[in-house]
Parts: C-alpha cells; structure tokens; sequence
C-alpha cells in the first residue's frame, strides 16, 4: 500500500482536487479501480469495519447504460453525468443524516470523482490498484452482469491514477485490504 506524503501538494493529472475533509464529520468513501480490481468485495469489507452504508454503483446506473455496457459499449460522459450525480446524492443523504457511506465505483478520472465529491466536503479515496494481468485473471473467472472481460483494457486506457487517496495494491486477501484501508483512512 503507498499513499503521497502530502496530498495536496500531488500533481492531479486530470486538474481537478478534492475539498478539504471536514473534522468530525462522518466518513464518505469512495473505493475505486477498474473493472474486477475488488472494488464490491473490498468495500464491503471496508463498510463493515467502518460501520458504514454500502453502496455499489453498479446499482444506480440507468437502464440505458447497463444496455450498453452488456452490448459491450463504454459509457461516455453524456452517459455517466447523471449518474454519478446520483451518486453524490444518495452519499451525502447519508451524510447529512450521520451515517458513514463507502462507495464502491470505477471513478477512473479525475473528474468523475470530482463529480462524486461536490457538495461532499471530506470525501475520502481508496484506489484498489493492480497489473492488467492480475485482474484480468480473476475477471477471467467470473461471470459478470455487466461487465464484460474485454473492457478491461479500455478501463486502464481510461484511468488516471488519484494523487490524492489511499493506494491499495490488490495482490492480497481482501480482508486485508480492508484492514489496510481502515487503517489508511484512519490518518486524515
Ligand atoms: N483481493 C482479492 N483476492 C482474490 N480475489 C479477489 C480479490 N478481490 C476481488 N476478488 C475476486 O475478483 C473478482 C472481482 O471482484 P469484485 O467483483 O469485488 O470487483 P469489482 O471491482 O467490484 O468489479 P466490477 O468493476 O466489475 O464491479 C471476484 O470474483 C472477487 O471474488
Ligand atoms: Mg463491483
């Protein structure tokens, strides 16, 4: 696992930063990667250590996009907009209400999750990073509902990698990531 000394500082390839976290405010995070990185599997672990709501992005997209993605289509911006404004809302409903949320999402650029984070001071990243090889292994043995494995190679075309979150590197057990995760978050 690494994370940048001083986040703030960390050039953002996609220019777009974070707002400042909020002490004493519940924990909003969201866990993100590409494609069959761990992203279900790690957040939900991690939303059980933290007392935390799940919640999976995969869940919210509209019908269109789902279409399109099991026609093996990528989503382009015009498609995803509402959907991660969705996103927001439905963290910061949690927020506003006390409970912590941890979102599992691809969130692979910068303005994606900057999208995720308006209006949500204080969101926190966990980057679930790995090789193509390592995740195109363990796609390789699932029969996903979306998703199929020949995205993948458009999903790290994609990805800008954050400065600004916790890096995880997937070639562990989940439950420990998890643990690193918890433990990564725990420092502001
Ligand atoms: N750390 C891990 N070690 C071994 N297997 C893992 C690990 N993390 C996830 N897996 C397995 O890899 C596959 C993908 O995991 P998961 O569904 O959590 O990924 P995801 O990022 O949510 O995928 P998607 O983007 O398609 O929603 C699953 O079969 C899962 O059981
Ligand atoms: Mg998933």
């Amino acid at each position: 696992m690494s994370r940048s000394c001083d986040p703030r500082d960390a050039a953002d390839p996609g220019g777009a930063r974070l707002p400042a976290p909020v002490a004493g405010a519940p924990l909003a995070v969201v866990v993100m990667g590409v494609s069959g990185c761990g992203k279900t599997s790690v957040g939900e672990a991690l939303a059980r250590r933290l007392g935390a709501r799940f919640v999976d992005a995969d869940d919210f997209h509209p019908p269109a996009n789902v279409e399109k993605m099991r026609a093996g289509t990528p989503l382009d911006d015009t498609d995803r907009a509402p959907w991660l404004a969705r996103l927001n809302a439905v963290m910061r409903h949690s927020i506003a209400k006390g409970e912590p949320v941890v979102l599992a999402c691809s969130a692979l650029k910068a303005r994606y999750r900057a999208a995720l984070a308006e209006r949500l001071p204080g969101l926190r990243v966990v980057h679930l990073a790995g090789s193509f090889e390592l995740i195109s292994a363990r796609l390789a043995q699932r029969q996903h509902r979306y998703m199929p494995a020949s995205l993948l190679a458009s999903q790290f075309e994609a990805l800008e990698a954050p400065q600004d979150a916790v890096t995880v590197h997937v070639d562990a057990p989940v439950e420990a990531l998890a643990d690193a995760a918890a433990r990564a978050l725990e420092k502001p």
